[in-house]
């Protein structure tokens, strides 16, 4: 089991990283996730074809972050995520189910003043579709890095 954060190393995930992905995702993810086990989702299969898209989908945004033992650079941690553009299709809530839409939906749902997020004028989000940390090196922060990791890289290509 590794004991420290010097052991372990940052990569960018990209669509070459997609069956190591796959396999973390479907382990430590599916099979330990609350929500995927009180839906009874916790095989890729369950899931459906679109989670294969939504995968890849994040592996082609260049801003999915993972986590590898720097020893055996083993695929330890991972955090999917993609950046999606407020369009018309997003803020229809009857009508087309993509992923994008449904993030943005439930955005809107939960904002304090309800139509919030269209109000202020957003047009672009950072979706965290997954963030998943392999249970042996669980409790050392680094789900708390890579997160941040994340929300940095975001915001420097927001200003390009
Ligand atoms: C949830 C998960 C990503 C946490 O990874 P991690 O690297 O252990 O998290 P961190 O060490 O950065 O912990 C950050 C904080 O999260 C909370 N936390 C983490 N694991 C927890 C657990 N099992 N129970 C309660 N709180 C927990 C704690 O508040 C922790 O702070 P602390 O160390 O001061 O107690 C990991 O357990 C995992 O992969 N779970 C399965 C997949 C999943 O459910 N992902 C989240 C939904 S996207």
């Amino acid at each position: 089991m590794a004991q420290n954060s010097s052991d372990i190393e940052l990569v960018m995930l990209t669509i070459d990283d997609y069956e190591e992905v796959v396999q973390l995702y479907g382990e430590q993810y599916l099979k330990r996730n609350p929500l995927a086990k009180v839906c009874k989702e916790t095989t890729l299969k369950d899931q459906g074809e679109s989670q294969v898209k939504d995968i890849k989908r994040t592996l082609d945004s260049g801003l999915s972050i993972g986590v590898r033992d720097k020893t055996t650079k083993v695929l330890v941690g991972l955090r999917l995520s993609a950046i999606f553009h407020v369009d018309k299709t997003s803020t229809c809530y009857v009508g087309d189910e993509n992923e994008p839409s449904k993030t943005y939906r439930v955005l809107a749902r939960y904002s304090p003043f309800g139509k919030e997020i269209k109000d202020l004028g957003v047009t672009t989000v950072l979706e965290l579709y997954a963030v998943c940390v392999h249970k042996d090196y669980c409790r050392r922060g680094i789900a708390a890095m890579i997160i941040k990791v994340i929300v940095h890289v975001n915001i420097s290509q927001l200003s390009n």
